[in-house]
């Protein structure tokens, strides 16, 4: 089955306005039609801090590049100082939204019952969730990768949208330069698909998108998008210079098929 590769730029806690809109200007640009997107037959959005939705919004009004927030609270409005609501990113113009990042489940000790509820919440706000999932060097140590992946995608495969996205963002691959090689992005990719497979249905898993994560940069980005269960990326450090994430979706459409 045809899979539409998706090229996902998760900006974390990084840039400014200014910063962001050149960004954005150098990706509409790039393909010539800023109505378009900068590479043919692939999909691509941003995930902008919460203060840096507005610009972008505005720098890719009109651009088929999407945008999403990076988190959301699992209630739709209420007293949570500091949160955000599945409504609020869609009044700011989010399609999609982050959920589970490896980063939040360890700074905020966010559960897999939690994000259980923040994928309800997207479904209900009408944002894709992209759920993040991944092992820790510790856990792929002691051979437990598959039963961490298990967990993490069991607890949340009862709360998901049927458009949803899933991030293999192995925790050690992070931010550190060690990517995971693509022999075992495919095998944690095909384990999870056949887990949908599984425990939703034939269909369900042929169509799911699987993204890898973790130090993807322009001169990897190729043979891991080569694997035939890797069907795209969430990109955090090379995500934030337009010239390396323009290359990394250009592995990404050159490698369709
Ligand atoms: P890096 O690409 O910086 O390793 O970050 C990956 C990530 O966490 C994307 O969500």
């Amino acid at each position: 089955m045809k899979r539409t590769a998706l090229a996902a730029a998760n900006w974390k806690m990084h840039l400014l306005a200014g910063e962001a809109r050149a960004f954005c200007r150098r990706l509409r640009d790039e393909g010539g039609d800023p109505a378009g997107l900068p590479v043919a037959g692939i999909e691509a959005v941003i995930f902008p801090s919460f203060p840096l939705l507005p610009p972008v919004a505005a720098a890719l009004d009109g651009s088929a590049i999407s945008m999403g927030g990076q988190d959301l609270h699992p209630e739709d409005a209420g007293a949570h100082t500091g949160d955000v609501s599945g409504a609020q990113l869609r009044d700011a113009g989010c399609g999609w939204v982050l959920i589970g990042h490896s980063e939040r489940r360890r700074d905020h000790g966010e559960s897999d019952e939690l994000v259980a509820g923040k994928l309800r919440a997207a479904a209900r706000h009408r944002l894709r969730p992209i759920l993040c999932l991944g092992e820790t060097r510790e856990e792929r140590r002691a051979g437990r990768t598959f039963a961490v992946l298990e967990r993490q995608l069991r607890a949340a495969l009862a709360a998901a949208s049927e458009d949803w996205v899933v991030a293999y963002e192995p925790v050690w691959a992070i931010g550190t330069g060690d990517t995971a090689t693509p022999e075992q992005a495919q095998e944690a990719h095909a384990f999870l698909r056949q887990q949908v497979a599984e425990l939703a249905s034939p269909a369900a898993a042929a169509a799911l998108r699987l993204l890898y994560g973790g130090s993807v940069k322009p001169d990897n980005a190729a043979e891991l998008i080569a694997q035939p269960d890797v069907d795209g990326f969430l990109v955090g450090g090379a995500s934030l210079d337009a010239t390396q994430f323009l290359a990394i979706m250009h592995a990404c459409g050159a490698a369709r098929r």
